[in-house]
């Protein structure tokens, strides 16, 4: 069949789902779509070990604890030609902290079009897996999706998005793709980069941080220990992301647990001074300040940590240019 057929084909098939149900179905075929026009190369690699340790370093802020872990896991995995096993980071912390952010880090300093490379698959489990009622239909697609993709380009990366609110199904799809299998069905899913994004474990980490603040500890004291277990802990007590957790870490499926911490006054400063750099504006404290004021904080009394994190700087920044 020729491509321009199967588009009409899915076309029809597209207008009829509209009619018929459910976002889902459309948002499974567009996906379909999307690997049938993916006919050409895979994208070029061009791993950058100094450039990501710069970004990490220059442009996330606030998470001492992430950044050197990532920085580690990224890299070694990638200097090894014959890595055992995928490497599976789940990033966890409260909202606009960071997490998407970073996976854009880790993409740009991997493949040359960064998160536009045809190697980077983001799924939203919410937006891409929406109706329990079609999981079987979900699952198949997925595995599909992985398989043929890392058949085509092994030094891939699938980002899931919202990974606390994932069908239990579709995880058990995905953990077959994670363990030291030297192959499955022909195909080696060794090199593949795996990264779980969701906000389970986040009052733990919040309230870690906040124990320190009060004690007048400082926020670079608090170590991977002190809030690893407990995340681990409140997740598996946690009904939606429980079965997620207790089938990762039974298997012992993840390289590292990666917590962000909540943002403070001077990191939402830092992020629209970096905001007003990306846009070329004229760099301003008085508008930095007069943005971060903007923004709500918690606890209602002590005011330390942004209750959206860096969300949303760009729209408040906007006001005071
Ligand atoms: N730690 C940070 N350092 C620098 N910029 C940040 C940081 N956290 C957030 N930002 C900025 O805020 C935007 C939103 O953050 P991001 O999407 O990464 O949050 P998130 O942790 O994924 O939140 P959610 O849990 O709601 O998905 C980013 O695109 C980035 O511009
Ligand atoms: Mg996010």
């Amino acid at each position: 069949m020729k491509v321009t057929q199967i588009y009409l084909l899915l076309h029809l098939i597209l207008t009829t789902s509209v009619l018929v149900d459910t976002l889902s179905v459309t948002g499974f075929m567009s996906n379909l779509w999307k690997r049938l026009s993916f006919q050409g190369s895979c994208d070029s690699l061009k791993f950058n070990a100094e450039g990501l340790r710069a970004d990490l370093e220059s442009k996330l802020f606030g998470q001492h604890i992430a950044s050197p872990i990532i920085q580690k896991a990224v890299t070694g995995f990638m200097n090894d030609d014959n890595p055992k096993k995928p490497l599976v980071l789940s990033l966890h912390g409260p909202t606009g902290t960071g997490k998407n952010f970073v996976s854009k880090l880790i993409a740009d300093n991997i493949y040359k079009k960064g998160m536009d490379s045809n190697r980077v698959h983001v799924f939203v489990s919410t937006y891409h897996f929406p109706h329990p009622s079609q999981i079987d239909i979900y699952k198949s697609q997925l595995q599909e999706w992985i398989k043929g993709n890392v058949t085509k380009c092994e030094r891939s990366m699938f980002i899931f998005d919202e990974m606390d609110q994932m069908h239990p199904g579709l995880i058990d799809s995905i953990m077959v793709y994670l363990g030291y299998y030297h192959k499955l069905d022909g195909v080696s899913y060794r090199k593949v980069i795996f990264l779980f994004l969701s906000n389970a474990g986040s009052k733990v980490i919040i309230e870690t941080a906040l124990k320190f603040w009060k004690e007048g500890r400082e926020r670079e004291a608090i170590e991977l220990k002190d809030v690893e277990k407990d995340i681990t802990e409140s997740v598996l007590n946690n009904n939606l992301s429980g079965f997620w957790h207790s089938r990762l870490i039974e298997k012992s499926m993840v390289d590292f647990f990666v917590p962000f911490l909540p943002l403070e006054y001077g990191h939402i400063i830092k992020c629209v001074m970096a905001e007003m750099k990306a846009k070329g504006l004229e760099l301003n404290q008085d508008v930095a300040h007069s943005t971060a004021n903007e923004f709500i904080y918690f606890p209602t009394f002590e005011r330390v940590f942004s209750v959206k994190g860096c969300k949303s700087v760009e729209n408040r920044m906007k006001f005071y240019i």
